[in-house]
């Protein structure tokens, strides 16, 4: 597939933007990543209806990225097409009784809707204070804390599949595990979302989110980073994993293991996706020697095309 050519037919009926040649690292947290060939960013749902036409006849790879929180993007360059959802980022409210039900596009900051519910009293949202990234990453995701996810809101989720058809599942008609979803092994993107969330006082709201937030401040939030890389083994925490292993502060070029979690590894400078995956592993090998736990990756890595 050749960049410009396929630029060239989409820009015939796209209104959202489309570059060629475009460094993925400043559109992720950790800010690590190579280029990629064509990056656009859709910005209604016809626009997505026509790249998936023509994905159809022109068969190129396609990754879709978020908020860019929770990837790690390989330094070579992506051969194919990066879909970014941030400008699909609708927001809709309708109050019945005690309930909000909102239908919000899949490119909105999840803090977003947070701030949102803090502001007006629903109830619902609140451990996601301080989670990073899009609600249609967190949807597919299945985003959350300990014991509380974001499929816990949520009513039904809209996709668009290869062929560019629209389907709105219920959510009882999906399957939904920890940090993740069966909207994974789907070949369909994420386009929207029905959120349910209940009536509450905004003090109960703000208390709520509080504790979230304490919680959260063990953790390195002002570096570089992609939020927790490993999930954690079943009844076990895989920060304490690698922190009794000795982890923290282990360094692969100016990728190192946050002193303060040991969960994040964080970007000190000029990291690259080669240090990052080399200071997984490094970590993986150490955890399992000493531990016997074999940790599994949080982040997805963006694969070559
Ligand atoms: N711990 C250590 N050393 C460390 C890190 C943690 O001993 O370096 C211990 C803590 O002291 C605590 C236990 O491990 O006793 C659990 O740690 P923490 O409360 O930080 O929770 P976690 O299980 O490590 C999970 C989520 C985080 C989320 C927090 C909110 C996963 C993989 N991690 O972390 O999510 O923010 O709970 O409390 O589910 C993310 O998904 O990106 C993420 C950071």
């Amino acid at each position: 597939m050749e960049s410009r050519y396929l630029s060239t037919i989409l820009e015939k009926h796209f209104i959202g933007p489309i570059k060629l040649d475009i460094s993925l690292g400043p559109l992720t947290t950790l800010g690590v990543g190579g280029k990629a060939d064509v990056c656009l960013w859709p910005a209604t749902a016809e626009d997505l209806a026509y790249l998936y036409r023509i994905k159809a006849q022109e068969a190129f790879p396609l990754y879709i990225l978020g908020g860019g929180s929770n990837v790690i993007i390989s330094d070579k360059t992506l051969h194919g097409v990066v879909l970014c959802t941030r400008y699909m980022s609708s927001f809709s409210v309708e109050r019945q009784s005690d309930k909000a039900y909102i239908e919000v596009g899949a490119g909105l900051p999840l803090s977003h809707l947070v701030a949102w519910s803090h502001r007006y009293g629903f109830s619902g949202l609140e451990f996601a204070i301080g989670i990073p990234g899009t609600v249609g990453g967190a949807v597919v995701g299945n985003a959350g804390v300990k014991g509380e996810a974001v499929s816990q809101a949520i009513l039904w989720v809209e996709t668009v599949d290869g062929e560019g058809h629209v389907c709105r599942w219920k959510k009882e008609d999906l399957e939904w595990g920890y940090r993740t979803s069966e909207l994974r092994d789907k070949d369909v993107f994420v386009s929207s979302c029905g959120i349910e969330l209940r009536a509450e006082s905004i003090e109960l709201v703000e208390a709520k989110m509080n504790e979230h937030w304490i919680k959260r401040s063990s953790q390195p939030y002002h570096y570089k980073s992609a939020g927790c890389i490993f999930k954690n083994p079943e009844g076990e925490s895989a920060g304490r994993l690698l922190d009794i292993s000795g982890c923290k502060g282990l360094r692969v070029g100016d990728a190192i293991v946050s002193e303060a979690h040991a969960n994040f590894i964080l970007n000190a400078g000029q990291a690259t996706a080669a240090d990052i995956l080399a200071l997984i592993e490094k970590c993986r090998k150490i955890v399992m020697e000493r531990t016997g736990y074999m940790l599994e990756l949080e982040v997805r890595i963006f694969e070559l095309g």
